[in-house]
């Protein structure tokens, strides 16, 4: 799962679709970073930790960092939560096997819809009750793409 700051919405996605992995006992192995290096060590910002936890979701443990290219070998699938993160997660990719694995998240709710989870970071707190609702709508859809395949 991949945001810019990897402190506001891919920790949240790592939270929840690791918490759904448990629920339907799932071996997942899940991550999340951010394609810069402004928040390497931070913990997920409070406003993120907090509406996440008021969905039964703990965040706070994770730390912040940065995508790097052998993430392409770790990891079968990479959700970007934007065009922006999307773009350059794929300027990053070595060959046709690295691009292939790079899709918006919220193209596994719907497909082809290529819409973004938007940035809540300068906003208000409302932002990130959407954000979580967005990320937990393709996080089920997710999960049960992989139940069915
Ligand atoms: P995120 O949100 O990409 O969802 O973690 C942001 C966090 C920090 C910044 C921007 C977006 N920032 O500019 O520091």
């Amino acid at each position: 799962m991949v945001c810019l700051g990897n402190i506001c919405r891919s920790p949240v996605a790592e939270g929840v679709l690791r918490y759904k992995s448990n629920e339907y006992n799932l071996p997942i192995i899940v991550d999340s970073a951010g394609t810069s290096d402004f928040h390497i060590g931070e913990s997920p910002d409070k406003r993120s930790q907090e509406n996440a936890l008021k969905h039964g979701v703990d965040i706070s443990s994770l730390r912040g960092r940065q995508f790097c290219v052998s993430d392409f070998d770790d990891f079968d699938l990479i959700y970007c939560m934007d065009s922006s993160n999307y773009q350059n997660v794929l300027r990053l990719a070595r060959n046709e096997n690295d691009k292939k694995k790079v899709d918006l998240l919220l193209n596994a709710l719907n497909l082809g819809s290529n819409m973004s989870v938007p940035d809540p970071y300068y906003g208000d707190g409302d932002g990130f009750e959407r954000v979580f609702q967005l990320i937990d709508g393709a996080c089920e859809a997710l999960i049960q793409k992989i139940i069915r395949d």
